[in-house]
């Protein structure tokens, strides 16, 4: 039987490539984690966010968090790369497929490279809108949030967190014994949470007053 494409000759890099996918997701879940509750850190005032921000600067645990973020994200695209069906004719394939089948699992898979793509370009807008005019102050995302990017950061965040979402299920549907539904429960349980806590951290960013 002819090997699939997008499977390389050598069987151990295919087992790195993998694992360095598995492992550098893993991590980016944990990023967007952090992420939500540094954020989330505006919750309580303009102050906290503040503080937290200067804390992380003073020990440069800000620069370290952008630069392994980025590290590990640059990992994870080289693991997960050779999967994404790159020409049209393995595009329309996967789509004819998943139709029909009607594999919720492969429209999950598919759904999970298109919002994959959408993260690389959004994020990278984000960084970069965040670093140029840095260093991080309440008052400087309140008005980022408050006149053109709430719309923006509300389609990131869905996106992400889907995507997020989407990883952590499939790989454990695959490496460990989960019956589906108490796994699909247990996901959406922990996503629908640190939705809120980001949902709740855009609010109060929208709301925090005198920057308009
Ligand atoms: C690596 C460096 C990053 C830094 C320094 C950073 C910093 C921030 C800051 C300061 C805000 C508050 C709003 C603003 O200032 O404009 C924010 C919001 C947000 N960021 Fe990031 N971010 C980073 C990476 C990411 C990544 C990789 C994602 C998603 C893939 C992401 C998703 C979001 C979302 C969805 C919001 C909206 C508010 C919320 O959901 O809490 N960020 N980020």
């Amino acid at each position: 039987m002819e090997k699939p494409e997008v499977l390389g000759r050598n069987p151990k890099v295919n087992l790195y490539l993998e694992a360095a996918g598995m492992v550098s997701g893993l991590l980016l879940v944990a990023f967007l984690w952090v992420h939500a509750f540094l954020v989330a850190t505006v919750i309580p005032g303009a102050a906290t966010f503040d503080g937290m921000a200067r804390f992380l600067e003073k020990y440069y645990l800000s620069y370290a968090g952008i630069g392994l973020g980025l590290l590990i994200g640059l990992v994870h695209v080289a693991g997960v790369a050779r999967r994404i069906p790159a020409s049209y004719r393995e595009q329309r394939a996967v789509w004819r497929v998943a139709g029909r089948m009607r594999h919720t699992d492969t429209y999950i898979w598919a759904f999970q490279v298109v919002t994959g793509l959408v993260i690389l370009v959004a994020a990278a807008i984000h960084i970069w809108v965040v670093l140029a005019d840095w260093p991080l102050q309440a008052a400087k995302s309140a008005l980022r949030v408050q006149t053109d990017y709430l719309a923006f950061y509300l389609i990131l965040l869905l996106v992400a967190e889907y995507h997020a979402a989407a990883g952590i299920y499939r790989q454990l549907v695959k490496w460990a014994r989960f019956r589906r539904r108490s796994l699909a429960f247990a996901v959406g349980t922990a996503t629908a949470f640190i939705l809120s806590v980001n949902l709740a951290a855009l609010w109060a960013l929208f709301h925090l007053g005198a920057v308009r």
